[in-house]
């Protein structure tokens, strides 16, 4: 490297201008996916105690939402539902074809064809232990079982024409039927969005008061399918499975603690890698700003820009709503 004065590194950060020009990394509305829960009912909206500023809301206070975010550049919606009732041990209610994540997409997807819809497979919201998957009698989460099941929840949400699955559960194996059985079923357009390093994680405390299921959880944990927090190498292996198993993009989650997992994929794989910035991520920010700790929209955009340097494709974030708002208002800070 050459040195002082021929090199000055501050000359590329002169003027904003100068600093915009040589900038690696830049968020945009094509990045961010929005996640939402949905709830039963008609003109329904309930803020989520530990996520304040999130709402949960009926399927037509949503739409209007989205209609709103689609004309400033929404992509992606992924939707989240608040089941209270037909909870049951195998979790049948997870592919009613008129069950309410099944009604909510036909729904978004007859008004606005273009924003894609993505959906969770997992079975939390629908078993009474509030786990991912059916349990046997010391509340061991069943893998191979679960798995036939996690396939015909995946099937029903793309007849009610999803865009993505995204399988949440990190059961083993689980790519690869759902993508079997959505080509048999003549869904080859469907792609599978694996939440491939998903972690066994206390950042997802708030999403559990959100859909409700912390109650039913109790005391017991995800421990023995989520990824420990320790582990680094196993994520790089989880992710290539999935790739294998015919992933066509894959998640990382938690985001923000997890940036290193995200920057070692990013390198290792040529698939598109998505993170979640995940409810305690939100509820940690979102505390900070009420708080005047730390500025609103600074603090939650760079928040997101590091996930971009991160080499993010795509983020999932609760502030989707606001930072399409911020990109869309031309204001000359910064
Ligand atoms: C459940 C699921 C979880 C999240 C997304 N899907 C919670 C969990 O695994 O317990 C967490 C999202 C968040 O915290 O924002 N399959």
């Amino acid at each position: 490297m050459q040195k002082f004065p021929l090199t000055r590194k501050r000359r590329l950060r002169y003027s904003s201008s100068i600093r915009s020009l040589v900038s690696e990394n830049q968020l945009t509305a094509s990045d961010l996916i929005w996640p939402v829960f949905v709830l039963e009912g008609k003109n329904k909206s309930e803020e989520i105690k530990s996520m304040p500023g999130v709402y949960r809301m009926s399927q037509d206070l949503l739409l209007d939402k989205l209609n709103h975010l689609f004309e400033l550049g929404l992509k992606a919606v992924a939707l989240f539902p608040v089941v209270t009732e037909n909870k049951s041990e195998y979790a049948e209610e997870a592919y009613n074809d008129d069950g309410l994540v099944q009604r909510t997409i036909r729904t978004i997807k007859l008004v606005l064809p273009e924003l894609l819809v993505i959906s969770d497979v997992a079975l939390d919201p629908y078993t009474l232990s509030g786990q991912d998957g059916l349990t046997d009698e010391d509340g061991y989460v069943l893998n191979d079982e679960t798995i036939s099941v996690l396939t015909q929840q995946a099937i029903s949400h793309a007849q009610a024409g999803v865009d993505i699955v995204a399988p949440s559960d990190m059961l083993d194996g689980r790519i690869i039927q759902i993508r079997m059985a959505l080509e048999e079923h003549d869904y080859p357009h469907t792609s599978i969005l694996a939440y491939s390093a998903k972690y066994a994680s206390c950042f997802y405390g708030p999403f559990r008061d959100a859909v409700g299921s912390s109650g039913n959880l109790g005391k017991s944990t995800k421990d023995s399918y989520q990824m420990n927090p320790a582990n680094g190498k196993e994520a790089m292996d989880e992710i290539a499975m999935d790739i294998d198993e015919g992933a066509d993009m894959v998640m990382v989650k938690p985001g923000m603690p997890y940036l290193d997992i995200i920057s070692k994929a990013s390198e290792q794989f040529n698939t598109p890698i998505f993170a979640y910035q995940v409810s305690g991520e939100y509820a940690m920010l979102q505390s900070a700003i009420e708080n005047g700790y730390l500025e609103e929209k600074k603090a939650i955009m760079e928040s997101l820009l590091c996930f971009k340097r991160a080499g993010c494709d795509a983020i999932l974030t609760y502030y989707a709503d606001r930072v399409l708002e911020y990109l869309n208002t031309n204001d000359e800070e910064e």
